[in-house]
């Protein structure tokens, strides 16, 4: 089985500017980044034979999501926005197709480690969950992507805790399946505005799919109406990163905050990582991507 270094060599001899910012962003990593970095490259290794593809064909998909990304980011740099405009637009572009989706979603797993700051969050999530463990009976992921948060979930929540997985993409909804491994998880295959709130959760996870809509207020509204009066939630949201599926472009945290407090919920706490080692005042002047996330309840 490979190890990360092996990725992280690879990527250096395929896209050596990017290989340097991957540097960069993990200078400073310690050893247990290192360790952990190693046992989720077996795990990320075992996922992909399974699809009978090997660790370069992970890397192959997750530099396609970087070309993805020079592209978008020049327009953003050019216009200031992002290039999709409609919910319906990117479901046909990206989510159901299944090409697309494929190499994404194995880029966006893969990212988990290769970005500082989608690391630091992955973390604080891990470090974070089990503070609410004894209150969480029924689990809600929403947009799970390649599933690796409920993974976790899973191993950091009780035994007998009922987990639902929504997602809209047959291609993401197999993603989480194949990295998951056990029958724990109800699948269901469809638009978050199309589910009835006839369950209520505990706890929903929703990672970054607020910047996926036309309407982030709406999506945490109809979030809110998923979860229990005393549930809690955790959201995370970029800012100014472009990406082919991203509509709403929140410009900084207090854009998320606003549209935390109209759809009716309050931060309890709260993380901000710029993908940049910079000030605030440069990440700001130069619109550089922050990973925004937040535990939240309602008001
Ligand atoms: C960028 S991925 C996020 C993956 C993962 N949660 C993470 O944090 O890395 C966004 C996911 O949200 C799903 N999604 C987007 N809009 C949705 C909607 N309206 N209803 C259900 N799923 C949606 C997409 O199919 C995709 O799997």
């Amino acid at each position: 089985m490979g190890s990360f270094k092996t990725v992280l060599t690879k990527i250096e001899e395929l896209d050596p500017l990017h290989s340097k910012k991957i540097k960069k962003d993990l200078d400073g990593f310690d050893d247990a980044f290192y360790e952990k970095a190693d046992a989720f490259t077996d795990r990320f290794e075992g996922y992909l034979k399974k699809k009978g593809k090997d660790l370069d064909y992970g890397i192959d998909c997750y530099l396609k999501m970087i070309a993805d990304v020079r592209i978008e980011t020049m327009h953003f740099v050019r216009t200031g926005e992002y290039t999709s405009k409609s919910f319906e637009d990117t479901n046909a572009r990206v989510y159901n197709n299944p090409d697309v989706m494929e190499y994404y979603m194995n880029a966006l797993l893969l990212s988990q480690f290769l970005w500082g700051h989608h690391y630091t969050v992955y973390n604080y999530f891990i470090d974070n969950l089990p503070k609410y463990k004894d209150g969480i009976d029924y689990y809600l992921e929403m947009g799970g992507g390649h599933g690796l948060y409920i993974s976790e979930a899973i191993s950091l929540l009780k035994a007998g805790t009922k987990f639902d997985l929504i997602d809209i993409s047959p291609t993401s909804i197999d993603a989480s399946r194949s990295l998951i491994e056990n029958n724990s998880v109800n699948f269901i295959l469809s638009d978050i505005f199309k589910i009835k709130a006839e369950k209520k959760y505990d706890f929903i996870t929703m990672g970054e799919v607020l910047e996926h809509v036309e309407d982030p207020v709406a999506l945490l509204a109809k979030l809110g109406e998923l979860l229990k009066d005393d549930g809690s939630m955790f959201i995370t949201t970029p800012t100014n990163a472009p990406a082919i599926d991203h509509i709403y472009l929140f410009n900084n945290a207090e854009d998320i905050r606003e549209v935390i407090d109209k759809a009716g919920f309050k931060v309890t706490e709260e993380i901000g990582i710029y993908s940049e080692k910079v000030s605030k005042e440069r990440a700001e002047k130069f619109k550089v991507a922050m990973m925004y996330a937040a535990f939240i309840t309602k008001k």
